[in-house]
C-alpha cells in the first residue's frame, strides 16, 4: 500500500516535471533548422540581436525586442510593410526578401518569436 502511494507520487512528480520543462523551453533561433530562421540569423540578428531580444546600439539607439512587451505593429499587414519598407532606424527587406519570404517571416515573428 505504501509502495503503491510512492509510485503514485512518482508518476504525479515526474509528469508535472516533464509538463514544466517543455512549457518554459522556448523557441531558440540559433538551434532552429528552418529556412526562416536561417533568414532571421542573416539578416535580422545585426540588429535585433541573435534570439531577438533586441539590443541598444552603440549610437544609443534602441532595437525592439520581437519576442516580448509592447508590440508596436500588430496586425499581418503592418509587420509585412515594416518588413518590406523599414523605417524609424529598420532597413527595408523589400530588396533583399521576396514576397513570399518577407511573409514567412511575418509568420515566423507571430508563431515563434511572440508566442515563445
Ligand atoms: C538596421 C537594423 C535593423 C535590421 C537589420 C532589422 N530591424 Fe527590425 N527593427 C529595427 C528597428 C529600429 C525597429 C523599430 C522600428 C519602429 O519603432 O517603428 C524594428 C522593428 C521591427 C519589428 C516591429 C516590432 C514591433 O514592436 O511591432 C519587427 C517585426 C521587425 N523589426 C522585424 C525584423 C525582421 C524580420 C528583420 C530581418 C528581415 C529585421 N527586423 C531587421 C531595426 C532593424
Amino acid at each position: 500500500m505504501v509502495y503503491a502511494k510512492l509510485l503514485i507520487i512518482i508518476i504525479f512528480a515526474g509528469a508535472a516535471a516533464c509538463g514544466f520543462g517543455s512549457s518554459t523551453k522556448r523557441f531558440s533561433i540559433a538551434e532552429s533548422a528552418s529556412y526562416e530562421a536561417s533568414i532571421f540569423r542573416q539578416n535580422c540578428a545585426v540588429c535585433h540581436g541573435p534570439e531577438a531580444e533586441g539590443k541598444t546600439l552603440e549610437d544609443g539607439k534602441q532595437i525592439p525586442n520581437l519576442r516580448e512587451g509592447e508590440f508596436k505593429y500588430t496586425t499581418d499587414q503592418q509587420i509585412y510593410q515594416h518588413i518590406s519598407d523599414g523605417g524609424n532606424g529598420m532597413v527595408p527587406f523589400r530588396n533583399q526578401l521576396s514576397e513570399r519570404e518577407i511573409r514567412q517571416m511575418v509568420e515566423f515573428v507571430k508563431r515563434d518569436l511572440r508566442e515563445n
